[in-house]
């Protein structure tokens, strides 16, 4: 054994995460697990002991895009084992599910491969391959019976403001395009007491906001600490309890899972932030069944409008696939009308795109590239265009802003408002992690500009 195998000896540990913020708790998570074990998180790859590429499979080339990063990691490992030093190779996350066998096979050089259902097993896993190194090499893609969120440990290294709260995983809804419920699996909510006291812990570690975080957030029916069974809205009404805690948020929810309970908590919870971001994928009934969504146009409108009741001002987002196989001119219009209807405050839109796997991958009437991009131009223009005008409608306004970000600009800071926009000002560094309100001065489709609002007195304090 030589002195890199002492447990305690400080250890790089390199990130690099890609697709959603499931992703990025779950990186959090494993810089956690990986803490007592004497790695520290660095941002470069080049001198890391480990590095590990924590992947996403939604859409198209997320495969090579992994390759790629790999074949640039590849030289520094090469050049560290030549030095007699190790650096451990790592691809986790959604292609290291679904395609962990491919990358085995085609990179020689990656030590370990395993999925988002086991990373709590990484210290056993590290121990196997380091014990062996360049000789064993691991790939873990099951899922496990055990309760990964119980296996985590207790610490929790938040940096910042605010933080990423995984409560449900997995999906069982098998929208015909999605590759979710393959790389996830199956729904999974976990316990209403250890979310509440990991959100202790959180807020405890400075954090300010929470964002709850499932592919089908929503549809979250974990045990309550009274033994029943709790659903989003219920969970939120304890979070709202919760000293310290300012702001709560959720994200992705299903059109189909909504509960009155959760509706009615835009009502009640003062802390709850007016923001809901609620995927359409379309506008079209014909497209909707074809995606298997389970719900028509208008039933999701009637939703919108639930929540416009108990909450005039909330702030709508959504996302949307454009050129799903079959998708007619006037399905399109459909989708443009829809949105027309909504004005969205934000939203992200995106090319079908084929994925391995997926009934969606062997249906026929492709909608030409060509047809595919003039389409999303036209909806990206009028997003982009409602984004504007949303924004705008706060210019003049004050708003209260947590800031949460440092810019590279010298005495500036970087937040969100309660409507979820990004906001950029002059600010003192004393004021991070804080909330204050700040007098919005210009706005475009993406953030908005604005002047804090306290005396020079305070600001001097
Ligand atoms: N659970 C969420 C979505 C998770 S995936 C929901 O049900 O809404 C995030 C987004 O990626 C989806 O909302 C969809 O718009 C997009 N997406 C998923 N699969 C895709 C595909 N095959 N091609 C293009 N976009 C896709
Ligand atoms: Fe994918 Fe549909 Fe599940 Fe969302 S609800 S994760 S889009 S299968
Ligand atoms: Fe991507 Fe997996 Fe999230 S496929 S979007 S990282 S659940």
């Amino acid at each position: 054994m030589n002195n890199n195998d002492t447990p305690t000896q400080k250890k790089k540990l390199f990130i690099k995460t890609y697709g959603c913020q499931m992703n990025s708790y779950d990186t959090r998570r494993m810089q956690d697990i990986l803490r007592p074990l004497g790695y520290e998180p660095t941002e470069t790859y080049e001198d890391a002991d480990m590095a590990i590429l924590n992947t996403c499979h939604i859409r198209e080339k997320a495969t090579d895009k992994v390759f790629s990063d790999l074949g640039r990691i590849r030289p520094h490992k090469e050049a560290k084992e030549k030095n007699g030093e190790k650096m451990v190779v790592a691809v986790a996350g959604c292609v290291a599910q679904a395609e962990g066998d491919v990358i085995l096979s085609r990179a020689r050089y990656v030590d370990l491969v395993f999925g988002p259902q086991t990373y709590h097993q990484l210290p056993e896993m590290i121990a196997q391959i380091t014990g062996a190194y360049g000789k064993e090499r691991i790939i873990n893609t099951d899922f496990p019976a055990e309760e990964k969120f119980d296996k985590l440990p207790q610490e929790n290294g938040v940096n910042g403001p605010s933080a990423f709260l995984s409560v449900q995983e997995g999906c069982d809804k098998f929208c015909t395009f999605c590759v979710v419920p393959y790389t996830r699996g199956s729904e999974y909510s976990r316990s209403a007491v250890s979310i509440l006291d990991e959100a202790k812990r959180l807020v405890a570690a400075g954090a300010r906001d929470i964002t709850l975080l499932g592919q089908n957030v929503n549809a979250f029916h974990g045990e309550g600490s009274d033994g029943k069974t709790w659903g989003l809205g219920r969970l939120i009404r304890e979070l709202n309890d919760i000293d310290g805690l300012a702001r709560i948020r959720y994200t992705t929810s299903h059109p189909c899972d909504m509960q009155d309970d959760l509706i009615t908590a835009h009502r009640d919870c003062e802390k709850l932030m007016p923001y809901l971001h609620l995927p359409v994928q379309s506008g079209s009934d014909n497209i909707l069944k074809a995606m298997n969504r389970k719900h028509t146009a208008q039933s999701y409108l009637d939703m919108l409008a639930r929540f416009r009741d108990v909450r005039p001002d909330i702030a709508l987002s959504s996302d949307f696939i454009i050129g799903f196989p079959g998708e007619t001119d006037q399905d399109f219009e459909d989708t443009m009308n829809l949105v027309e209807k909504v004005g969205y405050s934000l939203a992200y839109s995106f090319k079908y795109s084929p994925r391995p796997g997926t009934p969606a991958a062997n249906m026929q009437n492709l909608v030409r590239e060509d047809v595919k991009d003039k389409r999303l131009h036209a909806l990206q223009a009028l997003l982009s265009e409602q984004a504007v005008a949303f924004n705008q409608s706060f210019v003049g306004k004050t708003v209260k802003v947590l800031f949460d970000g440092r810019q590279t600009k010298q005495g500036h800071l970087h937040g969100r408002t309660e409507h979820n926009q990004a906001i950029h000002a002059e600010a003192p560094d004393r004021l991070f992690g804080q909330i204050v309100d700040v007098a919005v001065t210009s706005a475009g489709n993406t953030a908005l500009h604005g002047k804090i609002v306290i005396s020079d007195d305070e600001l001097a304090a």
